[in-house]
């Protein structure tokens, strides 16, 4: 493992792992692929960091490795299973290997605001699928929202029919290959830590995701523009592992998890600003972003509402129909 790290990269993670873990307590390791600070999911990690080694001090110390350094979003699943890290938070189109039912999430404009998301992931239906990868060894602790996401490429699109010809990056979501194939283009599945390389050389003509993404990853920088397109959640699973969960005593359990909850609904609460701050961020920075009139958006929401056919076997009507039920 050690010797796939670069240096520089073993730096940054020991200047953010800071924690200083005394003898004797146990150690929580959280790795996740987003900024430290000023995006949902780093700042929601931080959070949960200074909140376990504040109120559990002496029994548990929680160190974060963010930005790939540790481990990418495949490779950390894996890690998890062999208490490589205790904490992960991929986002729910990285689960195909192990449930279906996360096709939910990633069908296009399903959720049409951050409101609708979190009415559903508070929900028996949506607080119910926690537990769908028990079976494979993994146990969700809690949603963290991060926003809906935005097209970006090298070349403006207003409608669907400009993306004719392209390549998009997508996360590794057979969801998001129906959706980009909708727009009559082509889909590659890339690891995030390879996007902006991939967008810089070439290798894909543009990519979905975040405002915060796209800001802090600087995707801008090597796109023509953003078009706000709002047309699908991104949204990651808060994950252990079952094993190193059950076998915490149950004090330990009952404080960590009741901590997690809180961050959970903290952070959550916090997605919405985050994003326009980055949106705007974009913007100061000297990017393009593009609105969509009302007669634009629908050719996108016409284009890609079909692939939802596609995936309602792996997923369930009746779970479909509730998550679109929280739109009210
Ligand atoms: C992506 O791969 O685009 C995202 O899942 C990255 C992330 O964790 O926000």
């Amino acid at each position: 493992l050690l010797g796939a790290v670069s240096a520089a990269a073993l730096t940054l993670g020991a200047q953010q792992a800071h924690a200083q873990c005394d003898d004797g307590e146990m150690v929580i390791k959280f790795s996740h692929v987003v900024a430290a600070t000023g995006h949902p999911k780093g700042d929601a990690a931080t959070m949960l960091a200074e909140r376990v080694n504040k109120e559990m001090d002496g029994k548990a110390c929680m160190e974060v490795f963010p930005n790939s350094t540790l481990f990418d979003d495949d490779k950390v699943l894996e890690a998890l299973l062999i208490g490589d890290v205790q904490l992960a938070a991929p986002s729910l189109s990285k689960f195909e290997a192990y449930t279906l039912k996360y096709r939910l999430f990633d069908l296009p404009f399903l959720f049409s605001s951050l409101q609708a998301v979190d009415t559903f992931i508070n929900s028996d239906e949506g607080r119910g699928l926690l537990t769908v990868m028990e079976d494979v060894g993994y146990t969700g602790l809690g949603y963290w929202s991060s926003g809906l996401k935005q097209f970006s490429a090298n070349k403006p699109l207003l409608v669907p029919s400009d993306a004719n010809g392209l390549k998009f990056r997508v996360q590794t979501s057979d969801v998001a290959v129906a959706m980009i194939e909708a727009m009559g283009a082509s889909a590659q599945k890339l690891a995030f830590k390879e996007v902006y390389g991939a967008l810089q050389t070439g290798v894909v003509d543009g990519q979905e995701n975040t405002w915060s993404n796209i800001y802090t990853q600087k995707f801008f920088e090597v796109q023509d523009g953003v078009t706000e397109t709002n047309h699908q959640l991104l949204a990651y699973l808060l994950v252990t592992s079952t094993e190193w969960l059950n076998g915490l005593d149950e004090d330990i359990r009952t404080q960590f998890v009741s901590i997690v909850d809180e961050v959970t609904k903290e952070a959550n609460a916090a997605v919405a600003e985050t994003e326009a701050k980055n949106r705007q961020n974009i913007i100061d920075a000297g990017g393009t972003i593009r609105e969509l009139s009302a007669e634009q958006r629908k050719q996108w929401v016409d284009t890609m509402k079909p692939v939802w056919a596609q995936f309602e076997g792996d997923i369930g009507k009746d779970l479909i129909d509730a998550a679109a039920a929280s739109n009210g």
